[in-house]
Parts: C-alpha cells; sequence; structure tokens
C-alpha cells in the first residue's frame, strides 16, 4: 500500500493565513510584527532559503528586514549590527542564516541575539527551556516536525521514534521533543552501524542527515511514519530528501515529501515564532 503523503507546503499556507489574522488583531494595538534577517557572504542555498522566509513573512503581513553583509564583515561589524537589532523597537525576531564564513564564530553571532528575539531558538536559555520543557522559543524545524505529526493524528507518546541526525539545528532538539512528548528516543547518525537494524525499529523515524537517499525502502518498518528533513540539491539540479522517496513510499505508513514537506512548515514556524514574539511585546 502506498504511503499517505503529509503535505506539509499546504499546512504551512493554513498556518500563514491563522498568522495573517493574529498580525491583523495586533496591528489594531500598535504592533505589526518586524522579523531582520542576516545573512554574511552569499552562499546560495541561503540566498533561497532568506527569500522564502522573507516571502512568508510578506504573507503573513510581518515586516521583514533584511541585511545582506558582505563575506568579509569582522565578528565585531556583524555583532554590532545585531546590537542595534536587539535595540529595535519595531524588531520582533532576528535570525542569522547559517553557515556563516568559516572565519566568523556562528555560536558567539547566535549567543548574542536577545532572548526574547531569539525566533530560531538557538539561544542557550532558549535551549535550556527545551530541556525542560518549559516555555521558551522553541527551533524552528524540530517544531514544524512535531506540529506535523499532530496535524495528521500520529500519536508520539509511547512509540519508538528513531532519530537520524544530531545537529544542534534538528537532531538533538527534535530527539528532546519527542522525548517531552512521550515517546521511547534512539539518536543515531549517518555513521551510525548497521542503520538499518536501529531505523527498522522505528514507529516514527525523522531524518536530517544532508545524505540524499541515504534511507531506502529496506530501512523502513512497514507502515511507519517517516520525516524527511533533508533537502539536497542533486547534480542533475534536482531536490531530494534524505529518504528515497519512490521506494520508502511504498513501504511506509505516513511519509513527508522534498520538496513540499518539511521546509515551507519550518519557514511557517519562523513566522509564527515571530508573531508570538510582537504579541509578548507590552504595549
Ligand atoms: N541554516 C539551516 N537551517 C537554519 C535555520 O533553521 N536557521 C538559520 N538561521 N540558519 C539555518
Amino acid at each position: 500500500m502506498t504511503a499517505q503523503i503529509i503535505d506539509g507546503a499546504a499546512l504551512a499556507t493554513d498556518k500563514i493565513s491563522q498568522l495573517k489574522q493574529i498580525v491583523t488583531s495586533l496591528q489594531s494595538r500598535g504592533i505589526t510584527p518586524g522579523l531582520a534577517t542576516v545573512q554574511v557572504g552569499d552562499d546560495p542555498a541561503s540566498r533561497i532559503y532568506v527569500r522564502n522566509k522573507v516571502r512568508a513573512c510578506t504573507a503573513a503581513g510581518v515586516n521583514s528586514i533584511h541585511h545582506d553583509l558582505p563575506g568579509s564583515s569582522s565578528e565585531g561589524q556583524v555583532l554590532q549590527l545585531l546590537n542595534q537589532l536587539n535595540n529595535a523597537p519595531s524588531v520582533h525576531g532576528i535570525i542569522v542564516q547559517l553557515p556563516v564564513p568559516a572565519h566568523l564564530d556562528a555560536r558567539r553571532l547566535s549567543q548574542a541575539i536577545a532572548v526574547a528575539k531569539d525566533v530560531d531558538g538557538f539561544n542557550w536559555q532558549n535551549l535550556g527551556a527545551l530541556v525542560e520543557g518549559a516555555p521558551g522559543i522553541l527551533p524552528c524545524t524540530p517544531r514544524a516536525v512535531m506540529v506535523m505529526l499532530e496535524n495528521a493524528k500520529i500519536a508520539v507518546e509511547g512509540r519508538h521514534a528513531v532519530v537520524v541526525g544530531r545537529s544542534n539545528i534538528v537532531g538533538k532538539p527534535v530527539a528532546l521533543l519527542l522525548v517531552g512528548g512521550g515517546a521511547t528516543v534512539t539518536v543515531c547518525n549517518s555513521r551510525t552501524p548497521d542503520l538499518g537494524a536501529i531505523t527498522r525499529q522505528a514507529d516514527i523515524l525523522v531524518v536530517a542527515t544532508g545524505k540524499a537517499g541515504l534511507i531506502t525502502g529496506g530501512m523502513v518498518k512497514p507502515g511507519a511514519v517517516v520525516i524527511d528533513v533533508g533537502i539536497n540539491r542533486l547534480p542533475t539540479g534536482k531536490i531530494v530528501g534524505d529518504v528515497a522517496f519512490e521506494e520508502v513510499k511504498e513501504i511506509a505508513g505516513w511519509i513527508t515529501p522534498v520538496p513540499g514537506g518539511v521546509g515551507p512548515m519550518t519557514v511557517a514556524m519562523l513566522v509564527e515564532n515571530t508573531v508570538n514574539a510582537a504579541a509578548r511585546v507590552q504595549p
């Protein structure tokens, strides 16, 4: 049987129109949410991601202010811009698009963003809140995964979730959210020996490695939920995930496509984090 598709693009469109209504009501209180995006250098993939973020903001009525800094910018120059944005009342959310050029310390930049404006959820205070399950700003992709599961009415509690990938942006935080939801969680990576023996145990398989086609049909339990976070460009120019979609969709019960799966929902979560940050501002 062919898996049911979890349509992230459609869910994201719904989410953005709900957010637009919230933005309208915030505007009646004199608040227009604002997101500042910062890109240092001209990584072409980052340029596309930032453009998608700016477009989603516009669709929701959120102001977006893009700052394009040359790749030769010093850390002091980027920190100075972040400081200005931290102090700008019209800016409610700030992101520095990663990766940044090698001479910059990405960690120091992320930590320089004010906790209340850290709509990527990369600040240690927000990450600490995530560990505890306390209120804080959640990172966008992990939150997108959880919202997609919720929307498809897929229970997490009591299920075995296997996460393939151990990045700070996706693998580690999504594992924590799944733990918080009551799943039994195994975290692997692309080099885990006999990876298939572990992924075949997954009721819910989340893959975020950046390796095209890593997960093949034989590595998936029949009926499993497969969430593909990867976005890879093949030499042909085609965009694919980390999951061999055509074969895995014949085995899984649910699957997210790439493109049109987790990616658009990640962007919608960023807009949501920005709107929520603006809503917390005292009039
Ligand atoms: N690069 C890849 N994913 C992300 C993300 O979620 N946020 C930022 N700022 N950069 C990224």
